[in-house]
């Protein structure tokens, strides 16, 4: 069990490191993550490298038992190099290049850039492979920006795509570029469009976002293959150089620009930052579906690399957390498989743009509340450590999480605010409050292992996911899916099919037209069966018509009368249900997910309170039981009575009681 804090030795005077280390070694942490930014420190002219400094810090925390993760520090250029090589700043939507002096300024087809990073990459693999207390290395920070139109990275967009499509005739069919007169005659012809995303509205090119979709989905493949290259080459030579150490990036939970399975493939090990304090303290519904989407990357578990250890921000900065809350946000992580623990940042920088970005630490440099936390965090890690061995989440449900979707999604909502996270977080969320632990998975994966696969959004249907699905549900699985599910094909070509295309007969249902509502308007959804109560539809309906399902909703209106709001379907020796409205109310969803529950034969092992997470962590003949109060409220937890209590040491009687931020992990097995 890793647990530590990003630290950057760099920031502060040598005769600081032996306080630092010392301070840290006191709290229980034995990792530090370093060199994140430090590339100038390490590289300071063109192929002059001085490590001098970081052999020093790594030293020092060696003395006292602190392992080290080194980062190849290509986020952030050095002022030399964008000086010498131009052509390595990113180039914006309006021709000209990224100002240098913020980070991840560089282009990624820039041949200079791509060998200087495998340069200061092969340099410090070399120095610091046979470092007694280092143990892996992080790739780069946070990949996802910036995106380039600089003429290279369109040349070898255009390469890109005509190694894909082989000839312009394809291209131009997949492409539908029978619309708008758009047909290609030369492949040197072909624009970078303008995708939806982060990165762009960074960009400032939100006004560029009305390109042929087909185009936009390609262009957005293409800038995370461009990301997984870069990484490529660096974790290469980092295998080559430290086959001992473990490679892993810093990925970024619910950011979806680039196809996160992709970049995890070629990583021994995923590891996110997780950031839930903001504003007002809220159950943190978001962070839960994010370690569930980091643990899927690989199907296995994960690290925090950097995690909320104080007030954040860049110019303005957040709420401090309260009491009990850094210690409740590392357990919720622990709860969904996280094998190590890394607090941003260990102390707050006097100098920078993250003045304001807390760690556990001040600036002051003085050990006090938020450090004591964290240390007695580490300190019942620990203690749980032997118990934690060899167990994750075993889950029977199964979310369909795939990026082609979210991207689709994002160049053509459909409606206004539709995402694939909003519409994902309306099962998650019932799932949460039911107390049942989901894993998301990609649309390729074995589905026969779960009792029931929710698939919401399922904007992007290739066909032989359609047929996966069918005969999934045929062979008894039971399937949960929603509106706009099946509007696509691979190519973001609309399929010919009525729908819902292929799910049709699976789904029992076909819907012949729908509507997107504007604001304020709301139809009434009314329960039927297994859902009781009325509630309020808005944003979108599909009008469904019932063939074989049954109705579990229905609408009030008269035009839509006819039609269901929410179906179930008995098909072969399964089930599927079809949700064809957005609804206002949680209760709704809580209704539906319990009968789907019900379907699959999913019960959870407890029925929390709400504002209480329950999570199961289970294998090598162990079975752990967590619960994390998320409320500021003390709670009292019925549980399963006779079994220790691993914090306090106690043996549960028939509830447990949580204070505000309290967590318990109970030994069931
Ligand atoms: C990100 C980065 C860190 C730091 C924090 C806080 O997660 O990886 O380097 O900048 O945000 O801003
Ligand atoms: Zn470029």
């Amino acid at each position: 069990m890793y647990v530590g804090a990003d630290y950057y030795p760099e920031h502060w005077p040598r005769e600081r490191w032996e306080v630092d280390a010392k301070l840290m070694q006191e709290a229980g942490f034995n990792v530090v993550r370093l060199a994140e930014f430090a590339w100038v420190n390490m590289e300071p002219m063109e192929g002059c490298f001085e490590f001098d400094w970081l052999d020093e810090a790594l030293a020092i925390l060696h003395k006292h038992d602190i392992s080290a993760l080194l980062c190849t520090p290509t986020a952030v250029m050095p002022a030399w190099v964008a000086r010498k090589y131009p052509e390595t700043l990113a180039m914006l939507p309006t021709g000209k290049r990224i100002t240098w002096g913020v980070r991840k300024n560089n282009c990624f087809t820039s041949g200079a850039y791509r060998l200087l990073s495998e340069r200061i990459t092969r340099a410090m693999a070399t120095h610091f492979a046979d470092t007694p207390n280092l143990i892996g290395w992080q790739t780069d920070n946070e990949f996802g920006h910036p995106v380039c139109c600089c003429d290279t990275c369109r040349a070898d967009f255009q390469d890109w795509v005509r190694a894909k499509y082989g000839t312009l005739e394809e291209l131009n069919r997949r492409w539908g570029t029978h619309f708008w007169g758009h047909k290609y005659t030369t492949w040197g012809e072909i624009q970078i469009p303008a995708p939806s995303g982060t990165a762009w509205r960074l960009a400032g090119a939100d006004h560029l976002g009305t390109h042929n979709p087909s185009l936009c989905l390609d262009y957005q493949r293409y800038c995370s293959h461009l990301n997984v290259r870069f990484q490529r080459d660096q974790v290469r030579i980092l295998r080559e150089l430290c086959p001992d150490h473990f490679t892993t990036h810093n990925f970024m939970g619910a950011f979806s620009d680039l196809n996160y399975y992709d970049l995890a493939e070629d990583l021994d090990l995923v590891s996110w930052d997780n950031y839930p304090v903001w504003d007002r303290p809220a159950i943190s519904y978001g962070s839960a579906a994010a370690a569930d989407v980091m643990r899927g990357l690989k199907r296995k578990n994960f690290w925090i690399m950097e995690q909320t250890a104080g007030p954040g921000g860049w110019s303005v900065f957040g709420r401090n957390p309260r009491p009990g809350e850094i210690r409740k946000i590392a357990y919720q992580q622990l709860a969904h498989g996280a094998d190590g623990q890394v607090w941003f940042r260990w102390r707050t920088c006097t100098a920078g743009r993250e003045q304001y970005w807390h760690g556990l630490l001040g600036h002051d440099g003085k050990p006090l509340r938020r450090y004591r936390e964290a240390a007695q965090t580490a300190k019942e890690y620990h203690k749980l450590a032997p118990e934690l061995e060899g167990t994750t989440i075993k889950a029977e449900v199964a979310i369909v999480y795939d990026y082609e979707t979210i991207w689709a999604l994002r160049i053509q909502p459909g409606f206004p605010g539709n995402t694939y996270h909003e519409a994902m977080q309306r099962y998650y969320n019932a799932l949460f409050r039911a107390g049942v632990n989901a894993d998301m998975i990609k649309p390729t994966e074995d589905l026969s292992q779960y009792r029931v696969v929710i698939a919401p959004d399922l904007f992007i249907l290739p066909d032989d996911l359609a047929k996966r699905l069918t005969d999934y549900v045929s062979g008894g699985g039971v399937l949960l899916t929603d509106c706009r599910s099946g509007v696509k094909d691979e190519t973001n070509l609309c399929h010919d099919r009525t729908l819902p295309g292929l799910l049709t007969e699976a789904l029992g249902i076909v819907i012949e037209e729908y509507e997107a509502m504007g604001d304020g308007v709301e139809y009434t959804v009314v329960g039927k069966q297994a859902i009781e109560g009325q509630y309020a539809a808005v944003k979108y309906v599909d009008w469904t018509t019932p063939k074989d399902a049954e109705v579990l909703a229905s609408f009030e209106q008269w035009h839509l009368e006819s039609f269901a709001a929410a179906t179930r379907n008995r098909f072969g020796k399964g089930s599927a249900y079809y949700v064809g409205a957005v609804v206002s109310e949680p209760a709704f969803y809580d209704q539906l997910i319990a009968d789907v529950l019900k379907a699959g034969g999913v019960s959870p092992v407890l029925a929390p309170p709400e504002g209480v997470e329950v999570s199961v962590r289970e294998g090598a003949g162990k079975k752990l039981l967590f619960l994390v109060n998320h409320t500021e409220e003390r709670q009292q937890v019925s549980v399963p009575s006779g079994k220790p209590e691993l914090l306090s040491g106690e043996t549960t009687s028939e509830t447990v009681t949580l204070d505000a931020y309290g967590v318990a992990v109970i030994k069931l097995e």
